[in-house]
C-alpha cells in the first residue's frame, strides 16, 4: 500500500479501508509521508466526507499512536472537557476549579489556538511561571493532591492528532465533521478520563456555522465515546458573538478569575456553571438541577476561586495576580472604539479578531455586545496591545465586524441543548 494510493482514493470519493486509514495514521507518526501528502488526503476527506465506520476507526486509530494515560486511580471521579473552539472561550479556567472543588479529578491537557480560536494553554502561559509541560507522575500526583492539573498536550498524547491539527490549521482543512470528531475524541480517549463533557460551538465564530452541524458533530462525538466506555454529554451552545467580555490571553484569565470570585454574571458565567454541573452530575450520577446546586454554591462559598488558585500555585504560576489582577502586566497602547451612529449593535465573533496577535497582554474589552443600544459617543470596547502601529486598523477590523440597526437583534439562546 502507498499513501499516493490512498490519496487517490479518497480523492475520487471512495470509503478507505481499516487497514488504510490506521496505514495513513501510521505515516502521519513515522515520517513516512511529508506534508504535501498528509496534507491532500486530509483535504481529500474535507471534501469528501468519511462514513461514521470510517470515523471511527480512524480517531481510535489516532488515539492509540500515542500512549493512552492510565487515569484508573480515580476510579469513577476522573474527568475531562473539550470545547470545539471559540472566540472569547475562557471557560475550562473556570469548569476544572469548580468542579474540582467539588471532588471530581479534572485531569485535563488542553491546546494551542486553532484558526481563529484562542487556546487554554496560551491563556494560562500568560500567568508568570505557569508551567504547562510536567510529567506524567507530577501531573497524575497533582490531580490526586489538587483535584485539578490542566497541562499543553504531551507530544506522546495522540501524536497523530498534533501533526495533523497543525496541518489543518494552515490549510484550510478544519472545519470537516469526521477529521473535528477524530481530533477531539482521540485526545479525549488518550487522556484516560471516564467522563467527558463537550461544548460544541456554533454561529459565526465556531468552526460549525448552523446548529444542525453542531448537533451532527456532537452526536457523532458522544456515540463514539460511548462506544469506548466512557460517560459522555455534549453540550451545544451559542458563539455567534464572543464569550464574555474580554479576549485575549492575560485578559481571558483576568474575567476567569473574576467569574469565579462571584464579580460577574454574565453569558459566560452561565455557559462555565452549565458546563460545569453537566461533568459533576455524570461523575456523581446527580440529576442535573443538584448538580447546579452544588456549582453555585462552590462559586458563591469561594470554594471554586481558592481551588484556582490552589491549582494554579501547584503548576508554579503566581496565584496573587489572580488575588490582584491589576498585576498583569499592561499593554503599551489602547484605544477606545466608538460607534460612528446610534443603534442596537450585533457583533460577529469570527471576524473581530481573527488575525489577533498573540503577545499576552494584547486583546479586547468588550463594552457593548449584540443587542445592546449605543450611542455615538459611547464606547464599544477598548483594544490593547503593544504595537501602537496596529491600533488605526484593528479599529476599522473592528468596526466593519458590527452592524447598527433601529432595533435589537432577535435574541438567539445561548444553550440550545444537551446531546447524551
Ligand atoms: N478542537 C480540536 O481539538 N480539534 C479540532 O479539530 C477542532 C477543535
Amino acid at each position: 500500500m502507498t499513501i499516493y494510493d490512498v490519496i487517490a482514493k479518497k480523492r475520487d470519493g471512495h470509503p478507505l479501508t481499516e487497514e488504510e486509514i490506521r496505514f495513513f495514521v501510521r505515516c502521519s507518526v513515522d515520517g513516512s509521508a511529508d506534508d504535501s501528502q498528509l496534507t491532500a488526503l486530509l483535504m481529500a476527506i474535507y471534501i469528501n466526507g468519511m462514513t461514521d465506520e470510517e470515523t471511527a476507526v480512524l480517531t481510535d486509530a489516532m488515539a492509540r499512536s500515542g500512549d493512552m494515560l492510565d487515569l484508573s486511580r480515580f476510579g469513577s471521579l476522573s474527568a475531562d472537557k473539550h470545547s470545539t473552539g471559540g472566540v472569547g472561550d475562557k471557560t475550562s479556567l473556570i469548569v476544572a476549579p469548580i468542579a474540582a472543588s467539588l471532588g471530581v479529578k479534572m485531569a485535563k491537557m488542553s491546546g494551542r489556538g486553532l484558526g481563529h480560536t484562542g487556546g487554554t494553554v496560551d491563556k494560562l502561559e500568560a500567568i508568570p511561571g505557569y508551567r504547562t509541560t510536567v510529567s506524567d507522575d507530577e501531573f497524575l500526583s497533582q490531580v490526586e493532591k489538587v483535584g485539578v492539573a490542566l497541562i499543553g498536550q504531551t507530544a506522546d498524547l495522540a501524536p497523530a492528532d498534533k501533526k495533523l491539527y497543525s496541518l489543518r490549521d494552515h490549510t484550510a482543512t478544519v472545519g470537516c465533521i469526521p477529521l473535528i470528531v477524530s481530533s477531539v475524541m482521540s485526545k479525549k480517549l488518550a487522556a484516560g478520563a471516564k467522563n467527558i463533557v463537550l461544548d460544541v460551538k456554533y454561529g459565526s465564530g465556531a468552526f460549525m456555522k448552523t446548529p444542525e452541524q453542531a448537533e451532527a458533530l456532537a452526536r457523532k462525538m458522544v456515540t463514539i465515546g460511548k462506544a469506548c466506555g466512557r460517560n459522555v454529554a455534549a453540550v451545544l451552545t451559542d458563539m455567534d458573538t464572543p464569550l464574555g467580555s474580554h479576549i485575549g490571553n492575560a485578559l481571558e484569565v483576568v474575567e476567569a478569575a473574576e467569574v469565579l470570585k462571584n464579580n460577574v454574571s454574565s453569558d459566560l458565567s452561565e455557559v462555565s456553571f452549565v458546563l460545569a454541573a453537566h461533568i459533576v452530575s455524570l461523575t456523581f450520577g446527580m440529576p442535573f438541577d443538584d448538580a447546579m446546586a452544588h456549582v453555585r454554591d462552590t462559586v458563591a462559598s469561594g470554594a471554586a476561586f481558592a481551588k484556582m488558585k490552589e491549582w494554579v500555585g501547584a503548576q508554579g504560576g503566581a496565584a496573587s495576580y489572580l488575588d490582584d489582577v491589576s498585576r498583569f502586566p499592561a499593554a503599551a497602547a489602547s484605544l477606545a472604539v466608538r460607534p460612528p451612529r446610534d443603534g442596537s449593535v450585533s457583533l460577529g465573533a469570527g471576524r473581530t479578531v481573527k488575525d489577533a496577535p498573540i503577545d499576552h497582554a494584547a486583546g479586547i474589552i468588550l463594552r457593548k455586545k449584540t443587542g445592546d443600544f449605543v450611542r455615538e459617543g459611547d464606547v464599544l470596547c477598548t483594544l490593547y496591545t503593544n504595537q501602537a502601529a496596529t491600533l488605526p486598523d484593528a479599529q476599522s477590523r473592528f468596526l466593519s465586524a458590527l452592524t447598527f440597526s433601529e432595533t435589537a437583534p432577535a435574541p438567539r439562546p445561548l444553550i440550545l441543548k444537551t446531546v447524551k
